[in-house]
């Protein structure tokens, strides 16, 4: 796959809570997703030590993460690398039921009658015990056998890699030169198939359809697999199968059709404008324009390609052409526009000023 940038977490992580200073404020904390959707996790351990030196504590959003440390071949869980608080959606990697999560806590920065006080602020009052009995469904399977259960998971994971690297045209994303961080999950895996000249919702669609494999995600340029403790040595022969068909269908292709994802805007967006705040923008009256006519507009709404469900322009953001150009890129590639009135784009509610 083409070289990756890799970020250095720490340094940001330290650079911004000195600018705080530098305008007489403090970090209330340090927020971080870790694993991405992707499996790429930070280095915890650096950014904890960092936070601690300044006493402030770090917060992961680790809710692709709850199976971390149940395995030697996986990087350390965030508490184990000293967060003081993890969230993790049990029910994405685990086997509890949907929604169902959990909030874990450690050391004494943080105080637990504090958190207990805030999420009484944001849960109901009438818990759902079918969501509580699947989580400590899940606790207990994982408590049976903690040290093997992700065993061979693992190994169809690293099988599937292998044969997958093998395919034409296909690529596996990997970071081969550094062995500790940024860590992978080795559980998600990233497939690109933009050398065939598809894009990541076509190859799904494909996949689905004609092989009932299912992606746990679709980009531009490729799919993501979470493989689990469910999966079996069929599923690698069927997933297998779909790509080496999806190769032998389309590289004949690769030339004439190459040129259809080499438009597609990859570069961060780092020219971001914000006119109102997103309070304000969403108390702000709004009117509908036009799509085409909204650039310089203030946007109204939250509107998010899914997958992977970013959002690429917030409520009180400045509407550019770029932006415009990138959402309509992605929808002609099939993702659909969420949190938007006019999901077909041919309208956008803006603020009125
Ligand atoms: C990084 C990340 N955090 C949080 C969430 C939300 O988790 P849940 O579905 O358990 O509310 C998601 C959902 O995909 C996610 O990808």
């Amino acid at each position: 796959m083409s070289s990756p940038i890799i970020i250095c977490y720490t340094g940001i992580v330290e650079k911004a809570i000195k600018e705080l200073k530098t305008e007489g404020r403090n970090a209330a904390a340090v927020f971080v997703t870790s694993p991405t959707y992707h499996g790429i996790c930070s280095n915890l351990t650096e950014i904890s030590k960092l936070c601690q030196s300044y006493n402030i504590p770090l917060i992961v959003d680790e809710a692709h993460g709850a199976h971390l440390g149940f395995h030697p071949n996986t990087p350390c869980s965030a508490l184990q690398q000293g967060a003081d608080l993890a969230v993790q959606s049990t029910h994405k990697v685990l086997c509890s039921l949907s929604q169902s999560s959990m909030l874990h806590m450690s050391g004494d920065l943080v105080h637990r009658e504090r958190i207990c006080k805030c999420l009484q602020t944001l849960q109901s009052t009438s818990p759902s015990y079918l969501l509580l009995a699947s989580l400590d469904a899940a606790r207990a399977q994982l408590s049976e056998s903690p040290e093997t259960i992700f065993n061979k998971a693992m190994e169809l994971a690293v099988d599937m890699k292998t044969l997958i690297n093998k395919i034409p045209g296909i690529s596996v994303l990997d970071f081969p030169s550094f062995s500790s961080f940024p860590a992978f999950d080795p559980l998600r895996i990233t497939i690109g198939v933009w050398q065939l000249g598809l894009t990541g919702y076509e190859a799904d669609d494909i996949l689905i359809q004609d092989f009932g494999v299912i992606s746990e995600l679709t980009g531009s340029r490729s799919v993501t697999l979470a493989v689990n403790i469910g999966n079996c040595r069929e599923h690698v022969v069927r997933l297998v199968s779909g790509f080496k068909h999806l190769s032998e269908t389309f590289s004949l292709n690769q030339g004439m059709r190459g040129h259809r994802l080499d438009d597609i805007d990859c570069s961060p967006f780092d020219d971001i404008n914000m006119s109102l705040s997103p309070r304000e923008a969403f108390f702000a009256s709004k009117r509908k324009v036009s799509f085409k006519e909204s650039v310089g507009e203030i946007c109204g709404e939250l509107i998010t390609p899914f997958p992977p469900g970013i959002p690429v322009l917030i409520p009180g953001e400045v509407i550019t052409e770029r932006a415009l150009n990138y959402l309509l890129q992605l929808r002609s590639r099939g993702a659909d526009i969420t949190g938007v009135a006019d999901p077909l784009l041919s309208s956008i509610v803006v603020c009125n000023t």
